[in-house]
């Protein structure tokens, strides 16, 4: 039989800003407001469209989201901005994607009972990187003290189940030893905030996770990764044209699509039966049945479509404590909204206990990991 492999620590953090929809609606109104003002003309003449105001009403009952944490704060809420303001720092500093990647991976290597110089691996997963290079994994693995490679990865936000199905995979075959997964997502800066159906959607945040043989287990609880499963399905419906391409096209470069677009009601339509299928489907690779399993650590993009996968899967409806929601806190982290989900509520576990973790978005991308308390 091959080696056991576990999750021994994972952490989670967060920047020092939060935004209530209250206060988002309020700035967003603003712009909405002053843009209408000033193209009063256009507007008359039908040149320019009319923007509409967003409510703090909408966004909770659409989505699940009451707040979410982000870099910078002033300028979300600037009509005359609308975008985080994030100053470019010295290439001898460490940059903000890898700060807040450092955070959760010291918490993770804590509760593993680890040190920087225990890691062999750090692969650093993410729906944006914050330069093509030398990679933010490289700059979080000397800022650790760590040893061996690292690399960076995107999935958007199956990056940080895919991460954690690509450690073990290195840990189980002996490329790694003890591996560093982390997810820092700062999805502030690829957000249009100027745009109504969008701009209440993302959070900024970050999740890590030890990898490791769970022999060698130094933590007291650590997750014994029973399998872990991923899929992609290609789809336009959520996109991102941004690019290093960009400039070579200034006619096109600033348009919208080079941030964040969806087709949500699609996506949503799209994505409930693909992931519940997904997740029946490798719950019964394991021979597992609903009654089997304790808790499911979902992707957190929508509260009413976790509830319909969670349905799906179980056959009834879940409890928040079988599928927790951090959405009303975090907002939208993409790949690392469902590792804090699983951060912030595995604890109350007994040892013996099943969970599944799985995250599904752009791509479409969906990974799950099947974890059993040791
Ligand atoms: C994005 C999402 C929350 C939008 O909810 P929705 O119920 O589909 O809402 P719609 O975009 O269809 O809009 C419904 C109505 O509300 C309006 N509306 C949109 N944004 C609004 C806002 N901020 N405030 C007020 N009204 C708003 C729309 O204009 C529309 O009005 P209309 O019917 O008069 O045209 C939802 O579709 C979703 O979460 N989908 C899944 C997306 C996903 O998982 N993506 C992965 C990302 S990583």
């Amino acid at each position: 039989m091959g080696k056991k492999i576990a999750i021994t620590g994972s952490g989670i953090s967060t920047p020092e800003f939060t935004i209530t929809n209250e206060e988002l609606v309020e700035g967003f109104n603003r712009y909405v407001q002053h843009f209408n003002r000033e193209n009063a003309a256009a507007i008359a003449s039908g040149e320019v469209t009319e923007l509409r105001e967003s409510t703090a009403e909408f966004i909770e009952k659409a989505s699940g989201i009451k707040q979410r944490f982000v870099c910078n704060k002033s300028g979300i809420l600037d009509p005359e901005i609308m975008r985080p303001v994030i100053p470019q720092r010295p290439n001898e500093e460490l940059c903000i994607q890898a700060e807040l990647a450092v955070n959760a991976c010291k918490m993770a290597l804590e509760q593993a009972g680890r040190v920087g110089e225990d890691i062999d691996l750090v692969i650093l997963a993410s729906s944006n990187l914050q330069r093509p290079y030398p990679t933010v994994a490289m700059e979080v693995q000397d800022a650790l003290g760590a040893r061996g490679f690292a690399y960076d990865m995107n999935v958007a936000c199956s990056s940080g189940t895919y991460a954690i199905q690509a450690a073990a995979d290195a840990v189980r075959a002996g490329s790694a030893t003890c591996a560093l997964v982390v997810v820092p997502e700062i999805m502030s800066g690829h957000l249009n905030w100027t745009d109504r159906d969008t701009h209440f959607i993302f959070g900024d945040g970050c999740a890590a996770v030890v990898v490791e043989v769970l022999e060698e287990a130094k933590s007291d609880h650590p997750w014994e990764i029973l399998s872990t499963k991923a899929l992609a399905r290609y789809s336009h419906n959520i996109r991102n044209n941004g690019g290093y391409l960009g400039r070579c096209d200034p006619e096109h470069r600033d348009e919208a699509d080079k941030l964040f677009v969806q087709q949500g009601r699609k996506v949503f339509k799209d994505i409930v039966p693909l992931a519940a299928n997904f997740i029946k489907d490798h719950m019964a690779s394991q021979d597992l049945t609903p009654e089997n399993v304790s808790r499911y650590w979902l992707h957190q993009a929508n509260a009413s479509m976790n509830r319909l996968i969670a349905k799906r899967v179980v056959g009834r409806d879940t409890t928040p404590d079988e599928a927790p929601t951090i959405l009303d806190v975090y907002a939208n982290t993409a790949g690392a909204g469902s590792m804090i989900a699983f951060h912030l509520h595995n604890e109350d576990l007994a040892p013996g206990s099943t969970g599944v973790l799985c995250s599904f978005g752009a791509g479409y991308s969906i990974g799950s990991v099947i974890l059993r308390k040791v």
